[in-house]
């Protein structure tokens, strides 16, 4: 084996979903599974999690790729429909519109009577990215409720800093939830991941969890351990050469690093042409047989440079683990300055797949 493969495993999916149960098991999941589903593969993910109740994306192609597959599942698109033209589409194929903005409103009203739309309004409680201001959500609503096109409506609110120690405003966002909607007889929404985790009281009627089913913690790899959570991608690759470089060389583009001892160096077949990022500093973590060793100069489009001085059972068709069982993504992502969720949807279509 020498090209990079993401290992995929379908029961660590429905292990995680399983933990988000645990969780909240009074609260309906809506899993989602955009951008690929974190690049582990949208439709072989939603197969794996049709005990879901519903999926979530954030485009209609994505959607739409689902349905062509077979999905026949609830599917919402987070970020609504964008024109006329995509609210017949999802019409057509029963999708789910979140609406954030009088646009998307309008475009309802126009529509007409004759679809039964879901749609879930969203507010924006602070997060200042998508949906109502709050003292828009009165006309919002009472103009959804009136929408020939619109069979029901469900409320939904996105958390901006639910991963952080700091809970000021989660706070504020979820007592500004709760004053508009507390009194309102329809399904709500709040809980991301990490709402999911730290926040007992955003697990209402639906939970929205994205990277928790991946096996990852948007609180970090402890939580991910605490919680029980299985990564489900594993990326790894092979060495392809191995090279004695002498105290004093440098490796790689520009010279990056240089060796401070007669040095082995294994190259590996992956790179930022695969989406291992060309962040990645020196001393990246990887695991070469089973090892942990450290990354050794740039990283170049197809290859990657290891220090294996220290694995000395290490040679050409060696395995080498990116990120997966026994290195989490999480300690990984700090090393490109990045976050795993940024990791795990940067891996593409030139890497091959395997589900297990
Ligand atoms: C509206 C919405 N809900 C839920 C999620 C899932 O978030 P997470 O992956 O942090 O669980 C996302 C992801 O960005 C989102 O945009």
């Amino acid at each position: 084996m020498s090209f990079p493969l993401a290992t995929i495993d379908a029961a660590a999916l429905r292990h995680n979903l399983g933990v988000v149960r645990r969780l909240a098991p009074q609260s309906r999941v809506l899993a989602v599974i955009k951008a690929d589903a974190y690049g582990h593969g949208m439709v072989g993910t939603a197969k794996a999690l049709l005990g879901a109740q519903a999926f979530g994306v954030a485009r209609l192609n994505e959607a739409l790729a689902l349905r062509a597959a077979g999905i026949t599942h609830p599917i919402v698109l987070l970020e609504g429909a964008a024109t006329a033209h995509q609210v017949a589409q999802a019409h057509a194929h029963h999708f789910e519109l979140v609406v954030h903005d009088f646009e998307q409103l309008e475009m309802l009203e126009q529509f007409g009577q004759i679809a039964s739309f879901a749609v879930w309004l969203k507010v924006d409680t602070g997060m200042n990215r998508l949906g109502f201001r709050p003292e828009e959500f009165g006309t919002a609503l009472s103009r959804l409720a009136a929408c020939a096109a619109v069979r029901e409506v469900r409320l939904m609110t996105h958390l901006s800093n639910a991963d952080s120690s700091d809970s000021a405003m989660t706070e504020q966002q979820l007592r500004c939830f709760s004053m508009l909607t507390a009194p309102l007889d329809l399904q709500r929404s709040m809980a991301n991941s990490a709402g999911l985790i730290s926040r007992p009281d955003t697990r209402v009627d639906w939970v929205r969890p994205g990277l928790m089913l991946y096996g990852a913690s948007p609180l970090g790899e402890d939580s991910a351990r605490e919680l029980g959570l299985r990564p489900a991608m594993t990326l790894s690759t092979s060495l392809i050469a191995v090279r004695q470089v002498r105290s004093g060389e440098t490796v790689g583009y520009a010279g990056m690093w240089r060796a401070q001892r007669d040095s082995r160096i294994g190259i590996a077949a992956i790179g930022y042409g695969d989406g291992y990022p060309r962040a990645m500093r020196n001393g990246s973590p990887v695991l070469v047989a089973g090892r942990t060793a450290g990354i050794s100069g740039r990283v170049s489009m197809d290859m990657i440079a290891i220090d294996i001085t220290d694995v000395p059972g290490a040679s050409v068709g060696s395995e080498v683990v990116l990120w997966g069982l026994s290195l989490p993504v999480e300690r990984v992502a700090p090393f490109a300055d990045t976050i795993a969720y940024e990791l795990l949807c940067r891996v593409n279509e030139r890497v091959a797949v395997k589900w297990v």
